[in-house]
């Protein structure tokens, strides 16, 4: 009976070991598609961008809607420089972990990018930019944007180490004053521009949060579950062997505590009844 059991353990163990390869062949595939994990939300994720995001990133930034909302010249990018803004920042400082692709949690569709930019210190002050848009209009309204921008100050706060995070917002995007607001960010101050190809002013907010203010609004909130992304840098295969290995250790103490379990049952029955082993299912 006994080896009858090992080989079932053993062809269980292998079993196991070939479900963990499939699952880091999935977890390779949805990296690969999607980009590493970063911080997860409730409705959000935030990932590092990869190079299939640049087609959504060029379509955002050539709409005029969005443009109105995000640039001082309030213009599209053409073609030609949303490419170059892809592909010499936003991957780049992607990939350092300073910005970040915004994806709905449910069925990982891609809906923005964010970003913190311009690291400062002044003192003992640490500080830096906020930049973010979600450049799927349907997706507006939904909170995708408030849980985003707690998720880039989880990261701004805790692995970053900034003191504190600044942004601009012109006064006619109430959209998102309101979620700033929502996410403890408050008015400092304001200026105003002259935008000489629509001979018109443009009224810009400026407003921060502190590291305490966050902490403050959040009240209970956990902060987002960091990814893949966020935690120390390994190369992929020690990661690959180190999760295979975590899997393997896991089972081997699943299987020695069956077997105990086995052993005293058979030790039980024996006692209570001395006749012929019942015979295993093996
Ligand atoms: C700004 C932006 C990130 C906000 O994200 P979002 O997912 O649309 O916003 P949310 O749903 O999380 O929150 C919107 C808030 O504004 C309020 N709101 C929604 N529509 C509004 C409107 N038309 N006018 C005023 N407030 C509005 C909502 O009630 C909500 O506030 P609440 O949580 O206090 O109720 C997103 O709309 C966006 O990227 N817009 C285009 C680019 C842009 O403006 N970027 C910011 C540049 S500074």
């Amino acid at each position: 009976m006994l080896g009858g059991f090992r080989s079932w353990i053993r062809r269980r163990l292998q079993r196991n070991a070939d479900d963990a390869e499939d699952d880091l062949d999935d977890e390779d595939d949805e990296e690969r598609d999607h980009g590493a994990l970063v911080r997860k939300g409730e409705q959000v994720t935030l990932r590092q961008h990869v190079p299939q995001n640049r087609e959504a990133f060029q379509r955002w930034y050539a709409d005029p809607e969005i443009a109105n909302l995000l640039r001082h010249d309030l213009e599209p990018l053409t073609d030609w420089q949303s490419r170059g803004y892809f592909d010499s920042f936003i991957l780049p400082s992607s990939a350092r972990g300073t910005c970040f692709a915004i994806h709905a949690r449910k069925g990982k569709r891609l809906l923005g990018t964010t970003a913190i930019t311009d690291r400062s210190r002044t003192g003992d002050t640490n500080s830096a930019l906020f930049r973010i848009v979600i450049g799927e209009k349907d997706a507006w309204g939904h909170g995708y944007g408030t849980e985003a921008t707690r998720l880039v100050m989880d990261e701004a706060f805790d692995t970053l180490g900034l003191d504190e995070v600044r942004l601009e917002v012109f006064s006619h995007n109430a959209r998102a004053i309101a979620a700033y607001e929502r996410v403890g960010f408050e008015v400092t101050g304001e200026h105003v521009e002259w935008v000489s190809r629509r001979q018109t002013e443009l009224r810009v907010i400026e407003m921060r949060l502190t590291r305490e203010a966050f902490l403050e609004a959040s009240g209970d909130r956990q902060p987002g579950k960091r990814g893949s992304a966020s935690r120390e840098k390994r190369s992929r295969p020690e990661r690959q062997a180190d999760r295979v290995e975590r899997k393997l250790a896991h089972e081997r103490r699943r299987t020695v505590r069956r077997e105990k379990q086995e052993r005293k049952r058979d030790r039980g029955h024996n006692s209570a009844n001395p006749g012929p082993s019942v015979a295993s299912t093996d």
